[in-house]
């Protein structure tokens, strides 16, 4: 995506002592960028907060994240909002994230606008409650037409459910005669998944020192370069997201080449 050079360094202003946009290639930066955002219960418990209190401030670093993104001209930014393994939480805590995905979204909408952001959204979102689901079809359906960077939520999300899925999809179509079993490919298989279209992450980031994927992308991580930090989700900011990128344009990717 274009990067407006100007906008960018005003936007990243004075640099802390270790890291400057000086250091970034702009003509080599990675095109999908994701995040298994983590940590917002950790940040909180720290300060004597509680965890709720970490949701709510990682709202703020997703939306800085977003931002950044749009900045730094990717073309998509997928992040790991909700794991079809969380609702084992407290149900006070599952519903308060619910109902802060609705209301930031609501809040949020005028961003995707002013940003010509699109909004993709990855899960099994029917069995959210009612109205997180419907503000989510409603942004669907507002910035369905926007060419901009997409912005990717996932929530209700489980990899290992997303294959099982899509296994069941293309079973389906193989009864109905629409598709050969031989010709069933490593793409067919992609195009069945909820990131059909997209292409796969060049850069995986997970904050809060976990090094897991904690049932994220199995299938479209392949040759997805990592990047893990300490940085607790509510703390990463526009100049984690440098350090990230710096980062991913220090290794050599070769898809196994030579
Ligand atoms: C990530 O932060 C947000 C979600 C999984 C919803 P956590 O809530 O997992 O924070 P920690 O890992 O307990 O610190
Ligand atoms: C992964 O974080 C899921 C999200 C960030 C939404 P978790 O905090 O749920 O992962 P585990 O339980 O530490 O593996
Ligand atoms: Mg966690």
């Amino acid at each position: 995506m274009q990067i407006d050079q100007q906008k960018l360094i005003e936007y990243y202003g004075d640099a802390p002592d270790d890291i400057s946009l000086a250091e970034i290639d702009l003509g080599h930066l990675p095109s999908h960028v994701s995040i298994i955002m983590d940590g917002n219960g950790r940040w909180a418990t720290k300060r004597g907060l509680d965890r709720a209190k970490g949701h709510v401030a990682g709202v703020d670093s997703l939306r800085e994240a977003v931002t950044t993104s749009v900045r730094l001209g990717f073309d998509v930014l997928s992040a790991y909002a909700f794991s079809t393994e969380n609702w084992k939480r407290p149900k006070l805590e599952v519903d308060l994230l619910m109902s802060l995905f609705a209301k930031t979204l609501v809040k949020e909408l005028p961003l995707f606008h002013q940003e010509n952001v699109r909004l993709k959204l990855f899960g099994d979102l029917e069995a959210l409650p009612d109205e997180t689901y419907r503000v989510f079809m409603r942004g669907l359906d507002e910035t369905a037409d926007h060419d901009g960077m997409t912005f990717a939520l996932a929530v209700n999300y489980g990899s290992r459910a997303e294959i099982a899925r899509a296994a069941a999809q293309i079973a389906r179509e193989a009864k109905e005669g629409l598709i050969d079993p031989d010709d069933i490919t490593p793409d067919v298989v992609a195009a069945h998944l909820y990131t059909a279209g997209l292409p796969d992450p060049d850069l995986l980031i997970r904050t809060s020192g976990e090094l897991r994927l904690s049932n994220y992308f199995l299938y479209q991580l392949a040759y997805t370069e990592f990047y893990a930090t300490d940085t607790l989700w509510p703390d990463f900011t526009r100049w984690d997201m440098l350090r990230a990128v710096r980062s991913f344009q220090h290794r050599s990717r070769r898809f196994g080449g030579v």
